[in-house]
């Protein structure tokens, strides 16, 4: 039986990171000044907390400015809505990136319509879904931007090939399928409700796995040869010694037997999509210093 190959999605994002550092160094040369990322984090989830903690380590570690904004759960939308829009003047703050999930009672789809567009470097805005949409150069979402660089770099050119997502969220199922689309795969969208998603997976040379349940996908639907992206990051109980682990989408350990590349979790697509963030960041800069 052969295995297939686990692609080091850690490693990638290191070299990007140090593409990123550099591009950033020659930035700095020709403007005299650092390009700057705000993050946003509402409330104390530690989850998002330890997201945004690495965040600003890894701005600072490229070499730009990193500006964190830390605001309680009781926050109003208007005080929020307030900050975003000082961000928007803001000549040093090149992106802005507000932590999603917000508190129920903020209108999470207001706040990120309230963010320029030209410093949306999470690529939410509907301006930049809508020029990603239309084929128009945009700010993408991180994560799909980062699975689409992975794939490209495991396949080389993917014109033609069958893709299916799973998942249709717009932080990431949507903008993947948009980004294969304009990669020239046959591109399928499956999710919760769809009607026989093993037959439906078996079609594809690439699966892309983001519906945030642990192991759905199991390692028979893969087709032989396929490739495939694991976006999940689900905490699980270890039955064994009591302990929980993270685990992705997939069942990893059955579907080494099927596919030609995958992604592991954790180590695949996480580490990718900080080092877009920082790309988008030096790109959203570029833009601005015109
Ligand atoms: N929460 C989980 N993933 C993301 C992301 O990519 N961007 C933001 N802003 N919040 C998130």
């Amino acid at each position: 039986m052969t295995i297939g190959k686990i692609i080091d999605g850690k490693a990638f994002a290191a070299t990007l990171r140090d593409t990123v550092g550099e591009g950033v160094a020659g930035f700095v040369e020709a403007t005299g000044r650092k390009p700057g990322l705000a993050v946003v984090l509402v409330g104390e989830d530690p989850a998002s907390s330890v997201y945004v903690r690495s965040k600003g380590k890894m701005t600072v570690a490229a070499g730009m400015e990193s500006f964190e904004f830390k605001r309680p759960d009781s926050i109003g939308e208007e005080d929020l809505l307030d900050l975003i829009e000082e961000l928007n003047h803001d000549e040093r703050v090149d992106g802005i990136l507000v932590q999603l999930p917000l508190p129920g009672h903020i209108d999470e789809a207001a706040v990120i319509g309230a963010i320029d567009p030209a410093k949306d470097v999470d690529g939410f805005h509907v301006v930049n879904s809508g020029k990603l949409a239309t084929g128009q150069e945009a700010l993408v979402p991180c994560t799909p931007l980062g699975c689409i660089m992975l794939l490209k770099d495991e396949l080389g050119d993917l014109s033609g090939l069958e893709a299916v997502v799973v998942g249709r969220s717009n932080i990431v199922g949507k903008p993947m399928a948009a980004l294969l689309l304009a990669e020239s795969c046959t591109v399928t969208i499956a999710h919760s409700r769809t009607r026989d998603l093993a037959s439906v997976v078996h079609r594809a040379d690439i699966v892309v796995a983001a519906v945030g349940r642990a192991e759905m996908v199991k390692g028979e639907w893969i087709k032989p040869g396929a490739t495939v992206i694991d976006v999940g990051i689900n905490r699980v109980a270890d039955t064994e010694d009591g302990k929980s682990r993270i685990v992705g989408d997939v069942a990893t350990a059955e579907a080494l037997a099927h596919v030609r590349a995958i992604t592991p979790v954790p180590g695949g697509v996480g580490p990718m999509t900080i080092a877009v963030l920082l790309r988008n960041t030096l790109v959203a800069a570029h833009a601005r210093a015109g």
